[in-house]
């Protein structure tokens, strides 16, 4: 019995990283794809184990929908394109999705809310609000509360939905009070505008006054096996409230997954043309990081991207990391890291390695502890 376990979860990482490398079809790409097989879906999609976030109920790995336009890593993909994949993605049992206003601006929540409109109300979507869009260009900060409902309205239309699973303030302006911006939160829940609310990369004390005029159902920080500064009492404080966690970067924009070595470089249009940790300094401290990757990765018959991503749902019940990828394949793969196991002695050893290595480009631990 013990043995049909463990090969049928081989079989299922086999296929799952072979899909990655784009030589299988797996029985759920098999299914189909594109608009063909949507009537299909409501009693076929795969269940994928779930987490919670705060009340909202959400599979254990979400989809990133940053990069379904260009600003960040890759130009634009083809909208058809990224419309059969947030398909696909329903089809092979992902319900929670993330966007933003201002992935675009407003071009990422536009296909999320076409590819996604078949499937409402049995799928989670999340959004950011909280900055100045102006003549099509992402401005300053903006908490003011009158603002952030008006942005609401903005993303529920592009969205095609009547009520926003998941809504985060992107990043906080101080120059509002917290307390405020909890209040528009609470009208907008009140309304049936949102359901729940969360924050993004504020500090525990931010977190603590937020929560306690409205509870906060997720933080979503950067956090991968590369930069942990959450570690440094933010986790702790998710905890302690019962808020759930959503990693950023969970891959560390694809630098855990093997995908770079010490040659590669980068598009000024990318943005990780700008960060330190991929300049060539940085690859060359850096790289020798992903060893310890590897070797783990080879020893639980794993890919790099998924013992990186259940590296990070290993660590605590309550976090839900959304790797983004406009690639199917990817997410085939990325969705494997559900089923991977760790001991305890097998993360503590993990840790201990990681811990020994100097990162160039990462963050210092009190900054955790500062509003970015
Ligand atoms: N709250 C915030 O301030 C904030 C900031 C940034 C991002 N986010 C959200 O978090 C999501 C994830 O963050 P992120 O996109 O910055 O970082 P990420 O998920 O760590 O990395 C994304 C990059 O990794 C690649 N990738 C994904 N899976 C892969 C795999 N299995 N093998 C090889 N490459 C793979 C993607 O390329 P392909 O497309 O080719 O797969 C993409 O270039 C975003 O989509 C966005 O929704 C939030």
């Amino acid at each position: 019995m013990k043995h049909q376990t463990i090969s049928n979860r081989r079989e299922f990482f086999r296929n799952a990283a072979m899909a990655g490398a784009g030589l299988v079809m797996t029985p759920t790409l098999a299914m189909g794809s594109g608009d063909d097989t949507i009537p299909h879906l409501k009693n076929s999609s795969p269940a994928l184990s779930t987490r919670k976030l705060g009340g909202l109920e959400v599979s254990g790995i979400g989809l990133g929908c940053m990069s379904m336009i260009a600003g960040t890593y890759n130009p634009t993909p083809p909208k058809d394109e990224m419309v059969a994949h947030l398909r696909k993605a329903v089809e092979r049992g992902v319900t929670f999705f993330d966007t933003a206003e201002v992935y675009g601006p407003h071009g990422s929540e536009e296909v999320v809310g076409e590819g996604l409109e078949p499937f409402k109300g049995q799928i989670k979507i999340a959004t950011k609000i909280g900055f100045e869009i102006q003549n099509g260009q992402r401005r300053g900060r903006n908490s003011n509360p009158e603002s952030l409902k008006k942005a609401a309205e903005g993303c529920l239309k592009r969205l095609r939905i009547e009520t926003i699973d998941l809504l985060y303030l992107h990043r906080w302006d101080p120059q509002v009070p917290i307390e405020d911006v909890a209040g528009a939160m609470k009208d907008l829940i009140a309304a049936g505008k949102a359901a729940h609310w969360g924050l993004s990369e504020v500090a525990p004390d931010t977190l603590r006054k937020a929560h306690a005029v409205l509870p906060v159902a997720a933080l979503q920080s950067e956090y991968n096996m590369a930069e942990r500064v959450v570690e440094n009492q933010i986790l702790d404080t998710c905890e302690e409230l019962g808020v759930g966690f959503v990693p950023w970067g969970p891959t560390h924009r694809s630098f855990l997954t093997g995908r770079f070595n010490e040659y590669s470089r980068f598009d000024d249009l990318d943005r990780r043309s700008q960060l330190p940790f991929f300049s060539k300094e940085g690859f060359e401290q850096n790289m020798p990081f992903l060893r310890i990757v590897r070797k783990w990765s080879q020893a639980k018959g794993i890919t790099m991207a998924q013992f990186s991503l259940a590296w990070l749902l290993a660590q605590k019940p309550f976090i839900v990391p959304i790797p983004g990828t406009t690639s199917p394949q990817h997410l085939a793969e990325n969705i494997g890291a559900l089923e991977v196991k760790f001991t305890a002695a097998e993360l503590n050893e993990i840790r201990a390695e990681i811990e020994n290595f100097k990162l160039l480009g990462v963050r210092a631990p009190e900054t955790a502890l500062v509003d970015q």
